[in-house]
């Protein structure tokens, strides 16, 4: 299951997605944390120190050259790790990734952290610097994320969690809609309720699935208005948490001693999460992806590669949990 936390800054995101992460570890359920905000702070959310070991996080970013040509493996269609765009699609000869695997992109990039007594892999684009917002640095950083959700058969019982913004580069390359589960984390003023608004309009076109999580909601009054903004979008909410101040403070405590209230908004996102498994549909994930590809081939990609990239499009396939029969096999 892929799902994605986005919002504005300083929304939550970071918070809340780190607090979903440990719901999820804390139940042993396999887990791929990413951190794909602008600001990389999910690490050390996830407890690791600040500094020292969030930095040593192999970034996907400086990582893409390997990752590509890991991915294209033998795909006839992608003739280059150089032609190899965030948005070009696995086709037959390709390589998946799964979640619950040892592969050389994991063990390039990702750090194992140990969480609620397990262990989870974390993976992270690597820092923004102000000079990459809006050019191809930042693009390519977050177009590893979207490569490998694009290389990736995940099945029901295990996550993707992905802390992202909210940002258009995500709705340019197609990325907002490579998730199960959308959590727009809302804080109840006029800002966080716009960001939700317009994700949402992006969103409608591609049946992608959104729900607003209100966070820092301190009164009757927030929870109203948020009510009356969102309407049945808003799925939960979170409060003011004195869990997170001490987090913050450098003294971590279990998550069984988070808030009550809090807890019981974690357990709404998990059901939420899982309830999404009932609309999953590959061929319009796959479709969508090559939707998206022949965009960026057009706008961008066959200019900078020199190659007629919609060739990238395998037309028979179709990214799937269980690998579908080809059609000679039926017909035979
Ligand atoms: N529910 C909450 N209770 C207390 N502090 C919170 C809560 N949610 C977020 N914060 C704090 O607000 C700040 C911004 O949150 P963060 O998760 O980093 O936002 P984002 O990732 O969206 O930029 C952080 O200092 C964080 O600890
Ligand atoms: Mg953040």
């Amino acid at each position: 299951m892929k799902i994605a936390f986005v919002g504005k800054g300083g929304s939550g995101k970071t918070t809340l997605s780190s607090l979903f992460i440990r719901r999820l570890a804390a139940h042993r359920i396999p887990l791929i944390a990413v951190d794909a905000d602008i600001n990389q702070h999910l690490g050390s959310a996830l407890g690791l120190d600040e500094d020292a070991e969030s930095a040593a996080v192999p970034p996907l970013g400086a990582r893409l050259p390997l990752i590509k040509d890991y991915l294209r493996g033998a795909n006839p269609r992608i003739t280059s790790a150089a032609t190899m765009i965030k948005t070009t699609p696995p086709g037959e000869g390709s390589r998946l990734l799964r979640i619950c695997e040892d592969n050389p992109v994991y063990d390039a990039c990702a750090r194992t952290v140990p969480l609620e007594g397990g262990d989870i892999r974390l993976l992270a684009t690597g820092p923004f610097a102000e000079s990459d917002l809006g050019v191809a640095c930042y693009h390519s950083k977050v177009g590893a994320v979207e490569l490998c959700l694009n290389h990736l058969v995940d099945g029901r019982r295990e996550f993707v969690v992905v802390d992202m913004t909210a940002g258009s580069d995500s709705f340019a390359s197609g990325m907002f809609t490579r998730f199960d589960m959308t959590f727009l984390v809302a804080e109840p003023t006029r800002k966080g309720v716009a960001v939700y608004r317009q994700y949402k309009e992006y969103a409608r076109d591609f049946g992608v699935l959104v729900k607003a999580v209100g966070n820092k909601v301190h009164s009757p009054e927030d929870l109203r208005f948020l009510r009356e903004e969102v309407g049945d979008d808003l799925l939960t909410t979170f409060g003011q948490s004195d869990w997170v101040r001490s987090m913050e403070k450098g003294r971590p405590r279990p998550l069984s001693e988070l808030e009550n209230a809090n807890l019981l908004a974690l357990h709404t996102l998990h059901e939420a999460a899982d309830a999404a498994y009932a609309g999953r549909d590959w061929n319009r994930y796959t479709q969508q992806m090559v939707h998206f590809h022949l965009r960026n081939a057009e706008s961008w990609g066959n200019a900078k590669t020199g190659a007629d990239l919609a060739a990238q499009v395998d037309p028979g396939f179709v990214l799937s949990e269980a690998p579908t029969p080809q059609p000679a096999e039926l017909s035979g």
